[in-house]
């Protein structure tokens, strides 16, 4: 049993690059082997900024995902599903929608910027200001504690946090709590229950984190507690009522440090791309045509790597040997840029070619990816189910 469940959502934007590879997934592919993880396609995300070309959604989604298989990302570690597959995201978005002020979504700052910077779309839609409420529901449906995202989003990260204690709070009383506390209690057994007791107090009055942590390695082992009973002991660790929903924390990503072709950051709309399923041939010529420093005009020029795109891509692939050689050369006009490029060329083709190796498997077995995503959007929709029961009751919708 792993302690954290992961999860992150990319919406599907088309082929995926080596920005990507860099700045995400080779993270991703980390985290599969540490923690619980789940990993969707945000195709409900692109829709509220894509509402009127919905035709590229579909390609996007399988493009998507055999990049991600190719890039390593492993279904048999991780469940990868397609957002728009467990409809029960659209139920509790909903139901959030009930409770969420509409300042609250006024204020995140992602709204009024890419209103401004997508100036090409009416962006002044229900869909689009609900945007990071639908984040928050994808978030806490699975109950995942960890959120691995880009500075960008943390905004979204904080606002699920703020929606997680609103909804903890307004729904999260119920009649007699402490009793039915207590009673919980009693049922991790003697020596548990003393320990959870002692790991309360000690968070309670002298504000002990580390107790609280013990205390909640407890009651994640106990493997006799009901749903509900898990959730009071939870709630009544840190006073509230029961914690229904779980408050998530961003996994802040380290921004990539891969550049573009032309030294800006590696992103479709400048066209500075380098695809994961980009044909190694391809990938040479781009990188033979890479700009390099302007001052080396001809050959006997000399150089000055702090200038030029190349240097950046040494910086990610070459070693400390290497680079040298690259400086001395440069500055010294002792090598010429061709002969500077050859490197990072071999270093970007030995990267790729176990990448699409796995691509045209997956390519050659589109009923393989299929059904990969069929178990994923199975194994997700009962974890949200689960979530969902809760939830529903706790807002009077228990017609049961
Ligand atoms: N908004 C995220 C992005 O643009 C994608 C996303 C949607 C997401 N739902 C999520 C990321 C839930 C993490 C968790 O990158
Ligand atoms: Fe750039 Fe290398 Fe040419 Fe120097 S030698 S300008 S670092 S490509």
């Amino acid at each position: 049993m792993f302690a954290n469940r992961v999860l992150s959502g990319m919406r599907p934007t088309g082929r995926l690059h080596l920005g990507h590879y860099h700045g995400v997934l080779k993270n991703w592919i980390k985290l599969q082997h540490e923690h619980q993880c789940l990993f969707f396609v945000a195709d409900w995300h692109a829709l509220t900024t894509h509402y009127d070309t919905p035709e590229v959604i579909n390609q996007n989604v399988w493009d998507m995902v055999v990049d991600w298989l190719a890039a390593g990302v492993d279904p048999s570690q991780a469940t990868l599903f397609v957002q728009s597959r467990v409809i029960e995201h659209a139920e509790l978005h909903l139901l959030l929608s009930m409770m969420t002020p509409l300042g609250w979504l006024e204020r995140v700052p992602t709204y009024k910027d890419q209103q401004e910077k997508l100036t090409d779309k009416d962006l002044s839609t229900y869909g689009f200001l609900g945007y990071p409420l639908l984040q928050s529901a994808d978030i806490l449906i699975y109950r995942a504690n960890l959120v691995p995202v880009g500075e960008d989003q943390v905004p979204h990260i904080e606002f699920t946090r703020e929606i997680c204690r609103r909804f903890n709070h307004l729904y999260g009383r119920e009649p007699g709590f402490e009793e039915k506390a207590l009673a919980a209690v009693k049922k991790l057994g003697g020596k548990k229950a003393k320990l959870y007791q002692e790991m309360r107090t000690a968070f309670q009055e002298q504000g002990d984190e580390s107790a609280l942590e013990s205390a909640k390695a407890i009651l994640n082992d106990a493997q006799n507690l009901s749903l509900g009973d898990r959730e009071r002991l939870f709630g009544y660790l840190e006073g509230g009522g029961r914690m229904i929903l779980a408050e998530p924390e961003a996994l802040l990503t380290e921004a990539s440090k891969m550049p573009g072709l032309d030294g800006q950051k590696m992103s479709k709309s400048y066209s500075n791309t380098i695809a994961l399923r980009e044909d190694l041939d391809s990938v040479a010529r781009k990188i033979r045509t890479m700009p390099t420093d302007p001052a080396r005009v001809r050959r006997t020029d000399a150089g000055n790597p702090e200038k030029c795109p190349v240097w950046q891509f040494h910086e990610v692939y070459s070693d400390a040997g290497l680079k040298d050689w690259v400086v001395k050369g440069c500055t010294s006009a002792g090598i010429g840029c061709l002969d500077c490029k050859q490197p990072v060329i071999d270093a970007v083709q030995r990267e790729l070619t176990p990448i699409h190796d796995r691509a045209r498997h997956y390519e050659e077995s589109p009923d393989l990816v299929r059904n990969i995503i069929a178990d994923g959007c199975e194994k997700a929709q009962e974890l949200a189910r689960e979530t969902m029961r809760e939830v529903r009751d706790a807002m009077g919708l228990n017609l049961d």
